[in-house]
């Protein structure tokens, strides 16, 4: 399984730590960057992480800001792409199984690096149900394409 990962300032250290138990579990990660704790914007990577989701160069996204919802709401906006913001394991498979996330968003000034793990590994080993819930997805790609002109 291939993964992007991608944070601003504010999730950098976390993003180090994910990054770490990923490669220990064999799973193969490419990080975009920010490469510091230095101030950036989060739309930044949120974009570039995104970008390589909806091209299918890479499994699944995950980013991380300070709270996770810059960075998702960026995310978000690149058409094709699910982008959950988790703080609790219940929401990290829901949101595969119903919803098809394709990112996982986090936030390091909210969730504790343990926590932050186990959301992770949940949503990596949970899948999509697909039936009445492929249903609501088309109808989230049919709001894309009414509104992106
Ligand atoms: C950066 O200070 C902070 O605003 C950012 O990491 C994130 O929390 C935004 O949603």
């Amino acid at each position: 399984m291939k993964i992007a990962i991608g944070s601003d300032h504010g999730g950098f250290e976390l993003k180090s730590e994910v990054i770490k138990h990923l490669e220990e579990n064999g799973l193969e990660v490419e990080d975009f960057g920010a490469y510091s704790t230095e101030s950036c914007d989060y739309s930044d990577f949120a974009e570039k992480v995104a970008k390589e989701v909806v091209n299918k160069n890479f499994d699944f996204g995950i980013l991380i800001c300070g709270t996770g919802i810059g960075i998702g709401i960026a995310a978000n906006k690149v058409p094709g792409i699910r982008a959950a913001l988790c703080s609790d394991t219940f929401s990290a498979h829901a949101c595969r199984e119903h919803n098809n996330a394709n990112i996982l968003t986090m936030g390091a000034r909210v969730i504790g690096k343990g926590l932050a793990l186990d959301i992770v590994d949940t949503f990596l080993n949970s899948k999509f149900e697909g039936g009445r819930h492929q249903r609501r997805i088309d109808k989230i790609a049919e709001i894309e394409n009414k509104y992106n002109k």
